[in-house]
């Protein structure tokens, strides 16, 4: 795989979680055009993904061509509309016959479908695990994501691959080897404390997918990351619910991957989305998720170290209530162990930045009470005191 892409969590859009597989080339240009002008481009959003179902048939050659209702420009075209604008083409496909829309997948064909893709100007492939065989004749996904990874390598351009096998064979082992991020998770859904199940596969919302990545975060890093699933931000009823699931895949050093209405998002949502100091949580270069520091039943304190022995902070509220948590800094040590780091938390102070705002927040020489609304979570950076 190409080594040097995605040493930070890739950053962009796909159609998947709001429009599911109703797309179209004039949908995704407006798309584009819309995280161009509200800021989004220049905040980090450059990879634009078509998902599922942008698919027509194979032509005499048996190469995929694009369903030409839906595309009639054609795919090169709409990859250089992309590139003309700044941004990264992404594309989806199948490691069984059909993606899970019944649409041909690359099963046999990889090589000829990733050679299609880099004419095409394609830069990232997810990659999905529907119709993959049962039992016996189940497909081996080590050698299928291998396959496809040799197969991009082939074409001589560049793609980050985006392992989308939901989990279930623990590719946060395997994955590093041949993609650059995998789900961790079967599919999110769009509410805060739900799981729904279809067919026999369970559909989470974000506090279930959030429990569901503490075990693995040292798995995760530059050039291979943990994948909670496409963001619901913009989706959720409540702006705190959007909020809380931005700042926490933040925390958790995930890709962040759009999945709203672009053209008619409202100023706070893209808010939420641009905000540079959460961004910035994300993005940062040691690329270490979160460890969840202290937890009750209602509230989380999460702490995730930063270059320069900077921490970030996040006090999650998951109840239904308003809640104050007050945290002693200065009981029970903040290290983390698990990365071998030691920034001699309790010997040193940090001064506070509410990382919503950008405003002072004192320091860590005093206790900190923090006041979260309901389904909330405020965020601080903690900046060594000199
Ligand atoms: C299952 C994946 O997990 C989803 O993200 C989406 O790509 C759908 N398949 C498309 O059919």
């Amino acid at each position: 795989k190409a080594p040097d892409l995605a040493l930070t969590p890739p950053m962009g859009w796909n159609s998947w979680n709001h429009y599911g597989c109703n797309i179209d080339e004039t949908l995704i240009k407006r798309t584009a055009d819309a995280i161009v002008s509200n800021g989004l481009r220049d905040a980090g959003y450059v990879y634009v993904t078509l998902d599922d179902c942008w698919h027509g048939a194979r032509d005499a050659h048996g190469d995929i061509q694009p369903d030409p209702q839906r595309f009639p420009s054609g795919l090169k075209a709409l990859g250089d509309y992309l590139h003309q604008r700044g941004l990264k083409f992404g594309i989806y496909s199948d490691a069984g016959e059909k993606t899970c829309g019944g649409k041909p997948g690359s099963q046999g064909h990889e090589f000829q479908d990733a050679a299609q893709y880099a004419r095409w100007g394609v830069d990232y492939v997810k990659y999905d695990w529907c119709n993959t065989g049962e039992g016996e004749a189940k497909r081996n996904p080590l050698e299928a994501y291998a396959t496809m990874s040799k197969a991009i390598a082939a074409s001589g351009r560049p793609m980050i691959l985006s392992i989308c096998e939901w989990g279930e064979n623990k590719p946060w082992l395997w994955g590093k080897q041949y993609g650059h991020l995998w789900r961790t998770t079967g599919d999110i859904t769009n509410c805060w404390d739900c799981e729904l199940g279809h067919g026999n596969w369970l559909s989470h919302g974000i506090l279930p997918i959030l429990d569901m990545q503490v075990p693995l975060r040292a798995y995760s890093g530059p050039g291979g990351w943990n994948d909670p699933d496409m963001m619901e931000v913009g989706n959720l009823p409540l702006l705190a619910e959007n909020r809380s699931h931005f700042a926490m895949w933040a925390m958790l050093s995930a890709p962040l991957i759009m999945g709203t209405d672009v053209p008619d998002m409202k100023p706070e949502i893209a808010a939420i989305l641009t905000n540079p100091r959460i961004v910035a949580i994300d993005q940062d270069p040691l690329g270490i998720p979160a460890l969840r520091w202290r937890a009750t039943p209602a509230t989380e304190v999460w702490a995730k170290p930063m270059a320069g022995e900077r921490w970030a902070i996040a006090v999650l509220n998951r109840s239904d209530e308003p809640r104050e948590v007050a945290i002693d800094w200065t009981h029970g040590e903040l290290r983390d162990d698990a990365k071998g780091r030691d920034p001699a938390f309790a010997t040193r102070t940090y001064a506070l930045t509410d990382a919503w705002t950008g405003a002072s927040a004192g320091t860590t020489v005093n206790t900190k009470l923090v006041t979260v609304g309901p389904h909330d979570t405020a965020v601080f950076t903690l900046t060594p005191n000199k």
